[in-house]
């Protein structure tokens, strides 16, 4: 696993809102056992990062697809997932499953489906799960073995609960709040 340390130019305002934002964009691992590649791109705001602040915006260009970003929100990880055209096709066939069972329709905002945002904790003992791992495509928690597909719903394991879906809204076609 490789990682990078970035620490990117501030983007006017609203940085100063952020909280203590991590940025981790995964690539997708190529074939069975390949190692994903993790660039780290670390924004630190020592000021923000004291405040428990109530909302973070976030620029969805940043994220490739097939990749994910992981912010940091009032101390939890929240996972951006810009699905795949397969992926979206693939936890929208499969209907209502999960815990409880929910449809991706129902975890994503009309007109934005590739986007997928999600408190990046495990619903078991709170491990943070592994990108594009498990035997759903989404993530796997290897704590205690617990697979959640790429919509975020738990399908084998542990846990009791699907990733939670924190309140967000889009503020521009590109751009989403979250808090
Ligand atoms: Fe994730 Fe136990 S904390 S499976």
């Amino acid at each position: 696993m490789a990682e990078s340390v970035v620490h990117p130019e501030g983007e006017g305002p609203e940085a100063t809102r952020r909280d203590f934002i991590h940025i981790a964009a995964g690539a997708a691992a190529v074939g069975a056992g390949a190692m994903a590649v993790w660039p780290l791109i670390n924004q630190m705001n020592p000021a923000a990062d004291t405040l428990a602040l109530a909302s973070i915006e976030f620029d969805l260009t940043k994220v490739q697809e097939g990749q994910q970003v992981v912010l940091k929100w009032q101390g939890k990880p929240v996972f951006v997932r810009y699905r795949t055209p397969a992926e979206v096709q693939r936890v929208a066939a499969e209907g209502a499953v999960g815990s409880p069972p929910e449809t991706d329709e129902a975890r994503t905002k009309p007109g934005h489906e590739p986007y997928l945002v999600v408190i990046g904790s495990c619903t078991h003992l709170g491990c943070v799960p592994t990108f594009n791992a498990g035997e759903f495509g989404g993530w796997f928690c290897p704590c205690h073995g617990s697979h959640y597909d790429a919509s975020g719903r738990i399908r084998k394991g542990p846990a009791p609960l699907n990733l939670v879906v924190p309140t967000y809204d889009y503020v521009s076609d590109t751009r989403v709040r979250i808090g």
